[in-house]
């Protein structure tokens, strides 16, 4: 099967590691050129750059604290010219806390929603107008969005706020862009990693029906789907990718 990704461009946020590296990486493999949009870890992000140029595409960096819109308007602003205009915008950044909720402080959970919905908001609406025909946007919720997380009330309503956004967005892009968004659970990231930690050790096994958590290619499988010409027919629609999480 053709995804008809060979040539094109990718802007990819949270890009300096796990899910969005991943989604960076596989685009690359694909043949997409990647802007590769990271907030602090310029490390990681140099680190992904890399692979996509020794798999002979064009990498750019991209710094930007997406809580800022006057940030993100800048370094959109910022794009070289033969990064334009946008094929596919994969809206991957974000934060998660945990914490107990009788604990969550107002200024806690104003935090975490400004990085995981207004963050993606910020992102989206200002680049939408580098959106080419036919382009798509895959933006990242989590299974969180849909079961809600006593110790992640915060992130929960977050990402339950960008499975809405993505229809809203789909409405209002449609018919030039498609916009879809994945709910993934737990992923052996470096975040998924210290919340597996805290959970107990059979958890997977007894809580998934594939008995085993994510590895970030295999979220970022489905999000390349999405951003394909493989789903030109899907818009407006949340993936779960959680290992048949909700079965058991
Ligand atoms: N891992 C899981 O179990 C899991 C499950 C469901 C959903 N998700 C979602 O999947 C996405 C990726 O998660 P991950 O596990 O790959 O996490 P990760 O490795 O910690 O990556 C998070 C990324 O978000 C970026 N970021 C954070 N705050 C930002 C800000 N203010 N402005 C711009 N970028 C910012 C980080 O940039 P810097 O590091 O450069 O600062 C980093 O690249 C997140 O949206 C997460 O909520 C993860």
């Amino acid at each position: 099967m053709d995804l008809g990704l060979s040539g094109k461009t990718a802007l990819v946020t949270g890009a300096s590691s796990g899910i969005g590296a991943a989604t960076a990486q596989l685009l690359a493999e694909e043949g997409t050129n990647v802007i590769v949009s990271y907030h602090s870890n310029e490390a990681g992000a140099a680190r992904t750059a890399d692979a996509i140029r020794d798999l002979e595409r064009e990498a750019w960096l991209c710094q930007m604290d997406m809580t800022q819109d006057k940030e993100v308007e800048k370094a959109i602003a910022a794009l070289p010219d033969d990064a334009r205009p946008l094929d596919v915008l994969v809206l991957c950044a974000g934060e998660a806390t945990s914490m107990p909720f009788g604990e969550l402080t107002p200024a806690e959970w104003k935090r975490i929603v400004d990085v995981n919905l207004n963050g993606t908001f910020n992102v989206l609406h200002t680049a939408r107008h580098l959106l080419s025909d036919n382009a798509a946007v895959v933006i990242v919720a989590s299974v969180a969005a849909h079961t809600g997380v006593p110790h992640h009330a915060h992130y929960a309503a977050a990402k339950a706020g960008l499975v809405n956004l993505t229809k809203s967005a789909a409405r209002a892009l449609a018919p030039k862009v498609r916009v879809n968004c994945v709910a993934p659970g737990m992923t052996l990231t470096e975040m998924g990693q210290q919340t597996a930690a805290s959970l107990p050790p059979d958890y997977a096994e007894k809580k998934l029906l594939v008995g085993r958590f994510a590895e970030p290619r295999e979220i970022a499988q489905s999000i390349v789907f999405l951003a394909s010409d493989a789903s030109q027919f899907v818009t407006g629609a949340t993936l779960d990718i959680n290992g048949g999480r909700d079965l058991r």
